[in-house]
């Protein structure tokens, strides 16, 4: 499953503060705002110089979770824009 993969390239390395999103653009997930998650997070990158790796993929296979996006190897499901800079800021990104 597209999941597992995606988990293994989101594991950061020992040390690492880096932090993965994995947006889906699958259909469903562009439905449902993953266009504006991917817009956000870029623009988190770009004017906090944060060290965010941000991917988009096909669909994860989570549609019942649309927006779904993998953060550091976790599915999160129904992910909103306020949600994300929830996320963000408990990484302390934001
Ligand atoms: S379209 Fe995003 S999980 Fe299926």
């Amino acid at each position: 499953m597209a999941t597992a993969r995606l988990k293994s390239i989101a594991e950061p390395a020992k040390g690492c503060r880096r932090h993965v999103f994995v947006v889906c653009r699958g259909e469903e997930c562009l439905h449902k705002g993953a266009e504006g998650l991917l817009d956000d997070l870029e623009n988190v990158r770009c004017h906090t110089g944060q060290d965010l790796r941000i991917g988009a993929s096909d669909c994860l296979g989570h549609c019942e979770l649309a927006p779904a996006v993998v953060e550091d190897g976790q599915v999160l499901g129904a992910v909103t824009a306020q949600r994300l800079r929830i996320e963000l800021r408990r990484l302390g990104l934001s």
